[in-house]
């Protein structure tokens, strides 16, 4: 045993061959997954949440090219498994959660089959297979689990469905799991509930988690780290209070400002951050946010910022923090 990172991701670009050109989805993106840690992933459509987690499980489609980087789960560079080697850890070492629960489920096998063939590593009898099974629905409050270890994915409810996958991602002991939006399309008291599970069951089993969402009101619930994604950089990381309480990154001020968690109810309309993500085809030199940025100055337009720590941040990209940067 190490005292390495559950993940780390070390300086990783990653883009996609479009008709437009090389798309930069992701460019130099370095974090830490702490053991035991839930992270979270936050940041509007299209600042490549998805991406990362594409790379990260492997899940990469033909068009996408890794340009340089390192993903480490605990003492294994993933980037250098073959896909037999990632087939093996995944489930394993490393399990997911989507957003849709059909992903994770397979609609022609009951959940019963599914959650005793995923144990497949444990040197146990069927019978304790199912005993396990049968606990761990209990666990995400699946009523009468053994009768509904019979039926198939398409006999539950949507939000039963997430729990579900839950539990069989957690089922196999992950050192990391990764949950990509897995409460965006349950009903609030749901949400609110399948939470709460998750971090029971991490809890429970020491896990590490990256919770990707695009729901602040979770990330202040669920993570102990936050970090925030823009246009494909990490702009902004640091322990989740510290960023609440005092956010570095003028995008992650504006972010907060527009949470609708955050505005008064007698408002009207609902702020949103003026402007448009950037087309990352041709990326501009300088700041990405530089061109929505209420508080942009001289270098913001030509100079790339260099990443900093600042107030309770650990990371900050942004000229406004840096010492070296005259105002
Ligand atoms: N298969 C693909 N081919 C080409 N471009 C892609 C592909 N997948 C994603 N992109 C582009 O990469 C960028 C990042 O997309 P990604 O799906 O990772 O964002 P996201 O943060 O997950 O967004 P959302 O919150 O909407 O899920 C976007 O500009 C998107 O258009
Ligand atoms: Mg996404």
């Amino acid at each position: 045993m190490t005292d390495r990172p559950a993940l780390s991701v070390r300086n990783l670009s990653v883009s996609y061959d479009t008709p437009e050109g090389r798309l930069r989805a992701l460019r130099g993106v370095s974090f830490d997954v702490q053991k035991g840690e839930i992270a979270g992933l936050v940041g509007e459509s299209g600042c490549g949440k998805s991406t990362l987690m594409q790379t990260i499980l492997g899940l990469l489609g033909g068009a996408a090219a890794i340009e340089s980087g390192e993903i480490w789960l605990g003492d294994t560079d993933l980037l250098t498994l073959n896909r037999r080697q990632m087939r093996r850890l995944l489930g394993d070492r490393l399990s997911a959660v989507f957003q849709d629960p059909m992903k994770s489920l397979n609609p022609v096998l009951t959940i019963g089959r599914q959650m005793t063939d995923i144990q497949f590593r444990r040197k146990a009898s069927r019978a304790d297979k199912r005993a396990r099974a049968i606990e761990m629905l209990d666990k995400v409050q699946i009523p009468d689990p053994a009768k509904r270890l019979d039926q198939y994915p398409h006999e539950f409810s949507g939000g039963m469905r997430q729990r579900v996958a839950i539990a069989m991602a957690l089922m196999a002991e992950p050192d990391l799991l990764i949950a990509d939006e897995p409460t965006t399309a349950l009903d609030a008291t749901l949400e609110i509930r399948t939470i709460e599970l998750l971090r029971e069951l991490q809890e429970e089993i020491g896990c590490a988690v990256l919770f990707i969402t695009h729901h602040l009101g979770v990330v202040a619930e669920l993570c102990d780290r936050i970090n925030i994604m823009y246009a494909g950089e990490l702009v902004e990381h640091g322990g989740t209070r510290a960023i609440f309480d005092a956010p570095q990154h003028p995008y992650t001020e504006l972010l907060f400002a527009c949470d609708p968690a955050q505005i008064k109810e007698r408002s009207r309309a609902l702020p949103t951050i003026p402007g448009t993500v950037p087309g990352l085809i041709d990326v501009p030199p300088g700041c990405v946010f530089a061109p929505r940025c209420p508080k942009r100055f001289a270098p913001c337009d030509s100079l790339h910022p260099r990443p900093v720590a600042s107030g309770g941040s650990d990371l900050v990209l942004c000229h406004l923090r840096d010492p070296k940067v005259p105002a």
